[in-house]
């Protein structure tokens, strides 16, 4: 691998652990205004400073961000749908030129498996890592899931290896039962998603089972910034990623920052 694109990968997988907190809020690319992300700086800003890495469109990093935010950016340039047709008709939507002005660490693109336009998608993904190793700019692959979709360890296995194969340089997949096969198979760090939003000693208790099962970490998005208390919430998940906590000391600190922040 070369040496910038290390470099890049370094600034968000911290070399020490082999881990990292991504914070994911691109879901208005194909959502609109999520729930908890209608004014998408208020909820982010505070969050920043737990996050190894943040995942944004660029329309809310240029919008809503100042370019001081010192926290590493992992761009999505692929999308072109809505949550009203089908999900899986994506392009790239964002030049590589573009992710190198705003100075991106790495880019994230989804493919859809299984989906109606599943050969555009993994197109999509090899010919950025074509043009993304040109500038040694590490590619993220999302194994996006459509609703039809099982989330079992043979499919998530079978597409985050087929992006892996494509040359992306780290995976985000969900987390299943048997999810050591999917990360023992990948060849690339994998990280999760959180998926819907569930009680936050539920999503303290996936994180801990991923890391626990070959996880790199997460990139999570609403079991974060839908939570009770985001900025607790996101200093809970650390503790079990970056400094490995349990499940049960993780929701401890959970409460014990909510109680101290005010937040009943
Ligand atoms: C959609 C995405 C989202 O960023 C991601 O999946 C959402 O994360 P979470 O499930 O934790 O809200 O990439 O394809």
């Amino acid at each position: 691998m070369q040496w910038g694109l290390r470099n890049r990968l370094s600034q968000i997988i911290n070399p020490a652990t082999g881990r990292t907190v991504m914070l994911a809020v691109d879901h208005g690319y194909f959502l609109g205004p999520t729930s908890g992300l209608e004014e998408p700086g208020r909820t982010i800003q505070p969050l920043l400073q737990y996050a190894d890495a943040v995942m944004p469109t660029r329309g809310v990093l240029r919008n809503c961000f100042e370019p001081t935010i010192g926290t590493p950016v992992v761009l999505r340039v692929s999308g072109g749908q809505s949550i009203l047709k089908e999900l899986s008709q994506e392009a790239i939507t964002t030049s590589m030129e573009e992710a190198l002005r705003l100075n991106a660490s790495a880019v994230a693109v989804s493919i859809y498996v299984g989906g109606e336009y599943e050969h555009q998608t993994l197109v999509n993904l090899a010919r950025t890592v074509d043009e993304a190793e040109r500038w040694g700019m590490p590619v993220l692959a999302v194994t996006a899931v459509g609703k039809e979709m099982a989330r079992d360890a043979r499919y998530l296995s079978l597409a985050t290896r087929i992006a892996a194969e494509l040359g992306a340089h780290f995976v985000k997949t969900y987390y299943c039962e048997g999810f050591e096969r999917v990360s023992g198979t990948a060849t690339v760090p994998v990280v999760i998603a959180g998926g819907k939003k569930v009680p936050e000693k539920d999503a303290l208790e996936l994180t801990y089972k991923a890391v626990q099962s070959g996880a790199a970490g997460v990139d999570m998005g609403r079991n974060i910034f839908q939570s009770e208390d985001p900025v607790a919430m996101i200093q809970a998940v650390r503790a079990v990623v970056q400094e490995g906590a349990s499940a049960q000391k993780a929701y401890k600190l959970f409460q014990s920052l909510k109680r101290k922040r005010g937040r009943k």
